[in-house]
């Protein structure tokens, strides 16, 4: 296995940890080069660490004005929509820290998918070059080993090229907008979050399991030179044979 496995004991800890590990990555990077730049993860695990993040003490030992915010992926809904992965941090974190505005980077789920993944690529270029580096991406990890919106059998599994693709996801009907693997891979350090036995299958399937992310696609996660880290609580990581 690549990377880190870190087990806590339940879904509070797992807050509280992944909590801690933003904090100490913004004040890494914002010491080192003086700006932190992270992908916020979707879905509902990150939402109580956002919580977390929003209040004190662990909002005074983030420096959100050196920090700039982009997203791992989002669904194709406008921002104040209930799907929205930027409308959930928008409402645990965002609105509630010092953070500039101008340097909060959704994806514009309300565009036609293309158009917005070209924008969102654009956006990653102009802010961090044609080589992005986040300092930072936190990405969750679904039932099925999808992670952030690279799903089974869906084609940006693979792209190396593009930096945001516009998969549509037969499961759900609908387009996504996602980083691809050579967005992800970039960064200095990747951290995986996942609680409950529902995830208990697909973790063992991508830490000891055979390497094939057309059916795990959270295996595409390998930062180059960057570190990776899996923050997982103790009923996702039942199945493993290291714990
Ligand atoms: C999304 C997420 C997705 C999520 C996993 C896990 O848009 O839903 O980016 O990749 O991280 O599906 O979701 P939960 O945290 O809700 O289990």
């Amino acid at each position: 296995m690549r990377g880190e496995l870190r087990v806590v004991a339940d879904e509070v800890e797992l807050w509280s940890a992944l909590a801690d590990l933003f904090v100490a990555e913004a004040r890494e990077a914002a010491g080192s080069s003086g700006s932190f730049r992270v992908a916020l993860s979707g879905g509902t695990t990150p939402k109580g660490a956002y919580a977390l993040l929003a209040q004190e003490p662990r909002r005074s030992q983030v420096d959100w004005g050196r920090a700039s915010l982009f997203f791992s992926d989002e669904r194709c809904v406008p921002p104040d929509d209930a799907e929205s992965n930027y409308g959930m941090a928008n409402a645990a974190l965002l609105s509630k820290v010092p953070i500039r505005p101008e340097h909060v980077h959704r994806m514009r789920g309300e565009l036609p998918p293309e158009q917005a993944a070209e924008a969102y690529a654009s956006v990653l270029r102009d802010q961090l070059g044609d080589d992005p580096v986040l300092d930072l991406v936190m990405l969750g990890m679904g039932p099925d080993g999808h992670t952030a919106s690279l799903f089974p059998g869906t084609s940006p599994v693979g792209e190396y090229r593009l930096l945001v693709a516009a998969p549509f996801v037969p499961k759900f009907g609908s387009h996504r907008l996602t980083l691809t693997p050579r967005a992800i891979n970039g960064a200095r350090h990747v951290v995986i979050a996942a609680c409950g036995a529902e995830k208990s299958e697909a973790l063992q399937r991508a830490i000891e399991g055979p390497f094939d992310p057309s059916v795990t696609p959270v295996q595409v996660v390998q930062p180059a030179r960057g570190s990776l880290t899996w923050l997982v609580d103790r009923a996702a990581a039942a199945r493993l044979d290291r714990r």
